[in-house]
């Protein structure tokens, strides 16, 4: 049943994965345990990304993807705290810019654009561009919804004429056309659910939940992560 296996899915036990995917959960928490507002979670957890995506990098990890905004916390967050968030977001594109020349990352944003102004769609774009040739490669998942994206590639698929799809098809509508799926989700901040994150991607992915707060999260949990995660046996439903 080969056609059943994810996209790019070929690890077998002992081997590190090659797609790590965060769930960065538990910033507000986070500040709220130390008297602070929640964006103050968001500012510290911003740091932690950027510290784990460079050492998910250092130990050869090619893919990372990381949740940092849904579709339902645009929705139903207070506006100063999603300001707060895409403030952060510009921040981050500032940087990831200006490192684009010397650093070996490919940056793919996934999610819904239309919450941005035209100047920093453009700067997604042209990042995008800029970096398409790199091996290693960083997800954003901003204004993401695993739904919204299922919607959105139902309705490509319509427009082009097609009355029929298949998988491959799906996948090929999907944000994340072209990337393999995702070999383990990890999920901070103690909760036990995929919160609408890549719901087609995440058909055969390992799980991961620890109730570290995103913004406390290390690299030696990252460590801890991929040696689990090299002990677990996949079997995309074949007998043993
Ligand atoms: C995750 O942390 C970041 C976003 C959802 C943007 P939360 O803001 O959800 O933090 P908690 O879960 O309330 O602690
Ligand atoms: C999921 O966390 C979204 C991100 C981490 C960006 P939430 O905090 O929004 O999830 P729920 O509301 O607890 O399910
Ligand atoms: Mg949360």
């Amino acid at each position: 049943m080969e056609q059943n296996k994810p996209n790019g899915a070929e690890c077998s036990v002992g081997s590190a994965p090659r797609h790590i995917a965060f769930i960065m959960d538990g910033n507000g928490r986070w500040a709220k345990k130390r008297g602070m507002p929640r964006e103050y979670g968001h500012v510290q957890g911003a740091k932690v990304f950027r510290r784990i995506i460079e050492y998910c990098g250092d130990i050869g990890i090619e893919i990372v993807t990381v949740y940092a905004l849904s579709t339902e916390n645009y929705a139903k967050r207070p506006k100063k705290e999603i300001d707060t968030i895409l403030t952060l977001f510009e921040e981050y594109l500032t940087d990831a810019e200006r490192d684009a020349p010397s650093r070996d990352l490919r940056v793919c944003f996934i999610g819904d654009r239309s919450i941005f102004a035209p100047d920093i769609r453009e700067r997604m774009a042209a990042l995008e561009r800029a970096t398409m040739s790199r091996k290693k490669r960083l997800n954003v998942a901003i204004n993401y919804g695993g739904r919204t994206e299922l919607v959105a590639a139902f309705n490509k698929l319509i427009a082009s004429g097609k009355t029929n799809v298949t998988e491959a098809d799906i996948e090929a509508a999907l944000y994340t056309a072209g990337c393999p799926d995702p070999d383990i989700i990890v999920r901070t901040g103690a909760e036990m659910r995929l919160s609408n994150f890549l719901l087609w991607q995440s058909a055969y992915s390992e799980l991961y939940f620890t109730d570290t707060l995103w913004p406390d999260f290390t690299e030696s949990e990252v460590d801890k992560i991929i040696a689990d995660f090299k002990g677990r046996k996949r079997r995309y439903g074949a007998a043993e």
